[in-house]
C-alpha cells in the first residue's frame, strides 16, 4: 500500500514487523474537538502512503467512529491483510472497569463489535484498555485472551497501562505480544525497567501520548484555549479519567514552559519540536512503535517524517534528561 516504506522492528511475540512511526487515532473519534470525517480519512491514507503500517484506535473512540472510519478506509483501498496497516484496537472501557467485567463473553462481543467495524475477520490485536489494577493479577483474563487467539478472532492481544509497575506485569505473561505506555521526554519511568523488561521478553512497546497530548510541539503557551469537547480542557485534572492521558500529567503551565526549553532543544538540534519529541522515543532500546495522534493531514505527514531524521545526539539525549529531572520528575516520576 505505501508509496515509501519506513523502518520497521521485528518483535519475539508479535506476528508482524510495525514501523516506527505508527498513528493514534483517539483524534478521529473524539474529547479532541472535531475532526470533519472527509478529513480523519485523508489523515489514515497520508498516513499509509507515507509508510506507516499500524493504526491505533479502541472500541470507545467516538463509540466505534474511529473504528469504522479506518474500516471505510480499509475497504476504499480494497488491500489484502499482508499489505494494509496493522490495526491495533483496544476493549474494555464500554462498561464499568471491575474485573467481573472482564470476562470471556463479554470479550466475545466487544470483538465481535470491532471486527464489524473493522471489517475484518482476525483483528490483528486486541488491547485491554487500562484495566483495573487487579484484572493484571487474574489469570482467568488471560486464559480467556488465549482461547479468543486460539479461535483467530483476534491474532494476537497486547494491554494499554496507565503504570510500569502494570506493564511489567503484562510482560510476566507469556500471551501478551505488546504493552502500550505513556513515554515521552516528559514522562521517562518506562525508561528504568520497562523497557529493558520489554526487549528481553520480546514484546512490542507500543509508545503513546508521545507529544504529551501536543505540549512537546512548541505550540501552546499559557493562554491558549481548548474547546469544551476537547480533554485538554475538560480532563486537566483528572475530571473524566486518569489524568495522566491528559498532557503525560504535567500540570499545564509547568508543562508550557518546559516546552520552551525543549524547542530550544530542538532549535539547536536544527529540527522541529515534534520531530525531536518522536526521534527521542524511537531512539530508546525497546521501543517498538510510537503512535502520535494527528488532527490534520499535514501533522500526519510530518510525524512520518520524524523516521528519517537521524538519531539525536547525546549532547540533545543530555539536555533532555535534564530538563525532565529539574522541572518534571519531582511531579510525574513516582506517580505511574
Ligand atoms: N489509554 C490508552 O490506551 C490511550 C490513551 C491516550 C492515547 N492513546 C493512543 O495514543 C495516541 C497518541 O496519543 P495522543 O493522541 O493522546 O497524544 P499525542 O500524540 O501526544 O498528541 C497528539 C496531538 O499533538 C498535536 N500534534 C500532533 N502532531 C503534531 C505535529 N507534527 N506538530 C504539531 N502538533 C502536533 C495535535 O494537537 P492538535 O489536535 O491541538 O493540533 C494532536 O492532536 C492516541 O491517538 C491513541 O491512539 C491511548
Amino acid at each position: 500500500m505505501a508509496n515509501v516504506t519506513i523502518q520497521t522492528r521485528t518483535t519475539s511475540r508479535l506476528p508482524y514487523d510495525l514501523s516506527v512511526i505508527g498513528l493514534g487515532t483517539w483524534q478521529l473519534g473524539g474529547d479532541w474537538g472535531q475532526v470533519a470525517a472527509g478529513t480523519a480519512t485523508e489523515i489514515l491514507s497520508a498516513s499509509a502512503d507515507a509508510g506507516v503500517s499500524v493504526f491505533d484506535t479502541a472500541d470507545v473512540y467516538g463509540d466505534g467512529r474511529s473504528e469504522q472510519t479506518i474500516g471505510a478506509f480499509l475497504k476504499q483501498r480494497q488491500t489484502g491483510t499482508s499489505d494494509r496497516p496493522a490495526v491495533f484496537t483496544k476493549m474494555g472501557r464500554r462498561m464499568d472497569q471491575v474485573e467481573q467485567n472482564y470476562v470471556l463473553a463479554n470479550f466475545r462481543e466487544w470483538i465481535d463489535r470491532s471486527r464489524r467495524n473493522l471489517g475484518v475477520e482476525t483483528l490483528d490485536l486486541v488491547q485491554l484498555h487500562c484495566p483495573p489494577t487487579s484484572v493484571f493479577s487474574s489469570d482467568e483474563v488471560f486464559d480467556a485472551l488465549d482461547t479468543l487467539v486460539a479461535e483467530q478472532c483476534i491474532a494476537a492481544y497486547g494491554v494499554s497501562v496507565e503504570t510500569c509497575d502494570e506493564a511489567l506485569a503484562s510482560i510476566a505473561r507469556p500471551g501478551v505480544a505488546s504493552v502500550q505506555i505513556i513515554l515521552n521526554a516528559f514522562r521517562q519511568k518506562p525508561l528504568d525497567e520497562v523497557l529493558p523488561a520489554a526487549a528481553r521478553a520480546g514484546v512490542a512497546i507500543i509508545a503513546r501520548v508521545p507529544l504529551a497530548s501536543g505540549l512537546l510541539s512548541g505550540r501552546f503557551n499559557r493562554s491558549t484555549t481548548f474547546s469544551p469537547d476537547d480533554h485538554r480542557q475538560y480532563n486537566r485534572h483528572g475530571e473524566a479519567f486518569d489524568v495522566g492521558e491528559t498532557f503525560a500529567g504535567v500540570p499545564y503551565e509547568t508543562g508550557v514552559d518546559a516546552a520552551v526549553r525543549f524547542s530550544a532543544i530542538a532549535a539547536e538540534a536544527g529540527i522541529s519540536p515534534a520531530h525531536l519529541a518522536l526521534r527521542w522515543i524511537i531512539d530508546q532500546p525497546g521501543v517498538t512503535t510510537v503512535i502520535p495522534g494527528a488532527s490534520t493531514v499535514e501533522q500526519a505527514r510530518a510525524n512520518a517524517g520524524a523516521a528519517d531524521v537521524v538519531p539525536i545526539s547525546q549532547a540533545a539525549r543530555t539536555a533532555i534528561k535534564d530538563l525532565y529531572d529539574e522541572q518534571i520528575r519531582p511531579l510525574v516520576h513516582d506517580r505511574w
